[in-house]
This record gives structure tokens, C-alpha cells and sequence, in this order.
């Protein structure tokens, strides 16, 4: 662009410029060409006044008839006006001027040689007119207005040709100019089109070279995705398997030591008989409070690892966690569950999801209501959990702390299903869960 346009600029100015010039040219040449013609005809004409002059004088003064005077006196008084108006024309050619101011003086001379004769013809000095035909003076005049009338004719033949010579030039240099002018013209659009395709080049590198930088992000982003989710997959079994752990601990050792406590109390019981109320009375305070603990671990062991999902099902398991659920928090819990067919890691996680929206909603919903549903499709399975509490806006990021539905999601994704969280503030929430029926892998130890 920095060459192109400047030389486009330059192009077009050159061809104004040389079409003014040849227009200005042409224009002065056509003028002077005018005047040239007008400087000849008028040239023409007073030479052919002065033959009507002299005709109309000689034929007075050979018949004596005055109807010749007509056209000579007609003549001679329009040669005074011819010469006016030649000379208006002549001025600015001194060359010519001169020229013209000589046949000016012959013409002068042989009116004033006509002025004699026909005057003396009129009043009747026969002789004395004769002897000034017989002069020759006449002749000589006429001859030398003859002459000098073809030289002016002939200088203005030369300018015409002069004028014309000009226009052919000028029509020549418009030619020439215009033809240089397109071929710059021509070149700078070259350069143009060549520059815009090495810029249209650049462009396509950029943006391939974008591309690449996009795509490789996007690679990159997608093996951390990746590897985040596994780590948390990981994650998520480690810590089942750290509270399955735990829970063994505690049914095992803590199971065994608070039913031999409960044993020993039972025995210390039937020694010590009715004597003493208060000890039995104490007796049977202990007994309610290890009551109390074997239930509360048992609770605990529930929560850490369902048993109850191995030994019962996963729709018993779901009814005792509702019920439970229910029962703490004094809210009217329905359920629908229909038996399904999960393998053990996709029931754990169909537990665990009702598991953390019932979480929830103790923690946030201020519900009345909820519902808990299993429906199954055959190739699939729908775990829904809805309850009419105050909702929350679901498109607002949840705080750095909260996991629960991040990891609901996680785990529903890692089981190929997926999970939707329907909220309306003030209008309840709906977690609900598709996911895939995989047949069951038996187990190798059943
Ligand atoms: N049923 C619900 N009713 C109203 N708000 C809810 C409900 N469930 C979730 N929320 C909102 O969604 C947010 C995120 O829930 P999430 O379970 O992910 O985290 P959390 O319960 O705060 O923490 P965490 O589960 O990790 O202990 C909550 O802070 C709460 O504002
Ligand atoms: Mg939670």
C-alpha cells in the first residue's frame, strides 16, 4: 500500500495533467485556427473588392454609363471597413502586420488612382482620365495588392498548418501519456494484488498458527481434565475403602467390646438378684446407655460403609435411609423405588447421591416435602431426589468448600451416566441422575 497507492495517486495526476495540458493546447490551436480563417477570407474579400472596384471603374470610365459607378462606389465603401477589421486581426503578428500595412498602402494608392479617373471621367477631361489609365500606375497597384494579398494568405496557410501541427501533438502526447499512465496503472494494481495476497499469506500463517496454539491448549486441557478426574475417582475409592476399613474396625473391635460389656452386665444383673433396688436400677441405666452405644455405632457403621446395600439391596437400603432420614428431621418423605439391576459401584453411587441430597436438604432446603424416586427403564436408570424447599440459583458458582454436588456429579459421570440439578429460588430443587445398566460382574468369592 505504501508504494501501490502513492504510485496510483501519481498515475492519475500525470493523466489530468497531460489531458489539461493537450485540452489547453488544442483549445489555443482551434482558435488561432479560427482567426487564421478569418484573416484569410477577409483577405479574400477585400482582394475581391478592389477587382469589383476596378471592374466597375474601368467599364465607367470605357461607356460613360453611370449605372458602373454602382458597384464600384458599393466596393470601395466596404474596402475602408475590410481593411479596419484586418488590421484588428494582424496586430499581433508583426510580421504579417507589416506586410499588411504595405498592401494597405497599394490599396490606398490605386483607390486614390480610381478616385481620379472616375472623377475626371465625371467632369469630362477626356484626355486627362485617358492619360491616367494609360499610365500603368493601376496595374501596378493591383499587381502588387495581388502579390502581397497571396503572401498573406500564404503566412496564414502557414499558421493553420502551424495550429494543426499543434493539435497532432497534442493528440500524440494525450496518446503517449495515456498509454504510460495505464501501464502504471496497470503496475501498481500488480503490486497491489501481489501484496495483498503476501498479506492474505501472513494472515492464514497467523491463524494457522493460532489454531495450533488453540488446539494444543485444548489437548492440554483435556489431558488435566482427565487426570483430574481420575485423581478424584481415586480419591473417591480410597476414601470408601478407608471407611470401609474403618467400619470394619469399628464392627469388629468396638462391636465385640461393647457386646462383651453388655454380656458381663447381664451376668452382674442376674447375680446380683432383687436385694438391691438401686443397684439394679443402676444395673439396668447401664444396660440402656450400652443399648444406646450399639446403636450408635451401629448408625455409624451404616453411614461409613451400607451394609445393608450388600445385604439387602440397594431399594431397602435407599427405604432405610429415607425412613431414617425422615424420622430425624421430621419431614414427610415419600419414595417410589423400583427394583433395578446395578453392579455394586453403581449402587454405591446411587446411594451415596440420595445419601448427600438428603445431606443437603436438612442443611439448606427448609423443606416440607420430599420425594425419592428409582425408575427403571431397562437400558437405564433414573435416581431422582425433589424436595419443595427455598431452592438456590443454580448458575452461581458454589462456595470453595462445598463438594457434595461436584463429587455427586463426578461420581455419576465416572459410572457413564449423567446428572442435572434443576433449582428455582423459592421453588424447590430436583438432583436427578440417568444411569447406564451395566450387568453385574459376579463376584469371585460368591
Ligand atoms: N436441596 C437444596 N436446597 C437449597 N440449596 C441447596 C440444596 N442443595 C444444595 N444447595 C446449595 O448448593 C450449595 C452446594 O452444595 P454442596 O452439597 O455442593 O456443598 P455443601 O453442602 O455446602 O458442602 P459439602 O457437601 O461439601 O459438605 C450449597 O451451599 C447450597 O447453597
Ligand atoms: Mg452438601
Amino acid at each position: 500500500m505504501a508504494i501501490s497507492l502513492p504510485l496510483a495517486i501519481l498515475a492519475a495526476a500525470v493523466l489530468i495533467a497531460i489531458n489539461e495540458t493537450g485540452h489547453s493546447r488544442s483549445m489555443a490551436a482551434l482558435s488561432s485556427m479560427a482567426q487564421v480563417q478569418q484573416t484569410r477570407s477577409g483577405v479574400t474579400q477585400l482582394l475581391q473588392h478592389m477587382l469589383d472596384a476596378e471592374t466597375g471603374q474601368r467599364g465607367y470610365l470605357l461607356t460613360g454609363d453611370a449605372r458602373y459607378l454602382e458597384p464600384y462606389e458599393s466596393a470601395t465603401s466596404v474596402i475602408a471597413q475590410n481593411l479596419d477589421a484586418l488590421r484588428g486581426l494582424y496586430l499581433e503578428h508583426p510580421r504579417e502586420l507589416e506586410l499588411f500595412a504595405e498592401l494597405s498602402r497599394n490599396v490606398q494608392r490605386k483607390l486614390a488612382e480610381m478616385d481620379v479617373s472616375v472623377r475626371l471621367r465625371k467632369q469630362g477631361h477626356e484626355d486627362a482620365w485617358k492619360f491616367v489609365l494609360s499610365t500603368d500606375v493601376g496595374q501596378e497597384h493591383m499587381n502588387a495588392i495581388r502579390e502581397q494579398s497571396a503572401q498573406l494568405v500564404q503566412a496564414a496557410q502557414l499558421r493553420q498548418a502551424v495550429g494543426e501541427s499543434q493539435i497532432t501533438q497534442a493528440l500524440q502526447l494525450s496518446r503517449i501519456g495515456i498509454a504510460l499512465v495505464a501501464m502504471v496503472g496497470l503496475l501498481a494494481f500488480y503490486m497491489y494484488l501481489r501484496q495483498t495476497r503476501r498479506l492474505q499469506a501472513v494472515d492464514q500463517r497467523v491463524q494457522e498458527d493460532l489454531q495450533r496454539e488453540r488446539d494444543l491448549l485444548g489437548q492440554q486441557v483435556n489431558e488435566r481434565t482427565a487426570s483430574l478426574a481420575e485423581l478424584a475417582t481415586h480419591l473417591q475409592e480410597v476414601r470408601e475403602r478407608e471407611r470401609g476399613h474403618l467400619a470394619r474396625e469399628l464392627h469388629d473391635e468396638l462391636g465385640a467390646l461393647l457386646t462383651a460389656a453388655k454380656l458381663d452386665v447381664a451376668r452382674l444383673k442376674s447375680r446380683l438378684g432383687t436385694d438391691s433396688p438401686d443397684a439394679q436400677q443402676r444395673i439396668q441405666h447401664l444396660t440402656d446407655t450400652l443399648n444406646s452405644g450399639i446403636a450408635l455405632k451401629r448408625r455409624i457403621i451404616e453411614d461409613l460403609r451400607p451394609s445393608s446395600l450388600t445385604n439387602l439391596g440397594l431399594v431397602t437400603s435407599l427405604e432405610i435411609l429415607a425412613r431414617e432420614f425422615g424420622e430425624r428431621s421430621v419431614l414427610s418423605v415419600t419414595t417410589n423405588l423400583e427394583a433395578v439391576e446395578l453392579d455394586e459401584a453403581a449402587q454405591l453411587t446411587v446411594y451415596r447421591l440420595v445419601q448427600e441430597s438428603l445431606t443437603n436438604i436438612s442443611k439448606y432446603a427448609r423443606a416440607q416435602q420430599v420425594h425419592v424416586s428409582v425408575q427403571n427403564y431397562g437400558s437405564h436408570v433414573t435416581v431422582e431426589v425433589e424436595d419443595d424447599g427455598q431452592g438456590f440459583d443454580t448458575s452461581r458458582t458454589a462456595p470453595a468448600a462445598s463438594h457434595g454436588l461436584a463429587g455427586m456429579r463426578h461420581r455419576v459421570e465416572a459410572a457413564g451416566g449423567r446428572l442435572a440439578i434443576h433449582s428455582t429460588v423459592g421453588q424447590g430443587t430436583r438432583i436427578s441422575a440417568t444411569l447406564p445398566v451395566r450387568t453385574q460382574v459376579p463376584r469371585a468369592d460368591t
